[in-house]
């Protein structure tokens, strides 16, 4: 299975002008790239804008349409060409107050308008610290996958201590929450699940990036900074394949 990397740009760049360039730019350093899948997540107003690389959103509303104001439908991203959405990204968590009950509505959403949802789970640094890491992925990931009868779904682990502070998790820990996230999903869906991709994020740059991939086993990484400069986000991808 070719590693899947996704860019997740967050609230960035703040102009079209940028986004172009920035595409643009991300596009020339993977062109020659064939074995990693490549998706790019900008803000929603920049998805009309993309065409070569596969593209993703940075979240979803759970209904197909109707009166929720400021809300986005998965049919709507679905005609703009997207194949993916991330969701229960622990800032939609965090600043959004999303809970796992509504992460797993959205998921729902999601597959049913066959976009394959990149769904985020991690523990916060209070949490690593009170030794509840396992307690709270099993929270998220049975709160957040409930109910779904097909696993189409990538799974990222997200440690929050590790977004966008530089203090990317050690590859050695990585692997073995790897492994405790395989535990939890087969332990609550059965074996069926082992082929759901499992991605690192947080803090990943292109000297972390291999590790992650090479000697940890993951099937994929989500970057965030990183992503936000071409040559940068072409050196992650290139350590990778
Ligand atoms: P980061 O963000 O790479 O800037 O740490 C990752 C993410 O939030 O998905």
């Amino acid at each position: 299975m070719k590693p899947i990397i996704i860019a997740n740009w967050k609230m960035n760049p703040q102009s079209s002008k940028e986004a172009n360039k920035l595409f643009e730019d991300i596009e020339k350093e993977i062109k020659d790239i064939k074995k990693a899948e490549i998706v790019i997540c900008p803000p929603f107003v920049f998805l009309p804008s993309f065409t070569n690389i596969k593209k993703g959103a940075q979240d979803v509303f759970l209904e197909k349409g109707g009166a929720f104001t400021g809300e986005v439908s998965p049919l709507m991203l679905k005609d703009l060409g997207c194949e993916y959405v991330i969701v229960g990204h622990s800032e939609r968590r965090k600043y959004f107050g999303e809970t796992d009950e509504i992460i797993n509505k959205k998921i729902k959403a999601a597959l049913e308008n066959n976009l394959t949802p990149i769904f985020c789970v991690g523990e916060t640094k209070k949490e690593k610290e009170e030794n509840r890491t396992e307690e709270v992925l099993k929270r998220e990931i049975k709160g957040g996958l409930k109910g779904l009868g097909s696993f189409e779904v990538t799974l990222a682990y997200e440690p929050i201590w590790a977004i966008g502070t530089g203090n990317a998790c050690e590859v050695k820990t990585a692997a073995k929450m790897r492994g405790i996230i395989k535990d939890i999903l087969e332990e609550s869906f059965g074996k069926g699940v082992s082929k759901t991709p499992i991605l690192y994020g947080g803090s990943v740059n292109s000297k972390n990036a291999a590790g992650y991939i090479k000697e940890a086993g993951f099937q994929g990484l989500l970057v965030g900074g990183a992503s936000l400069d071409a040559k940068e986000f072409g050196k992650i991808v290139e350590s990778v394949v």
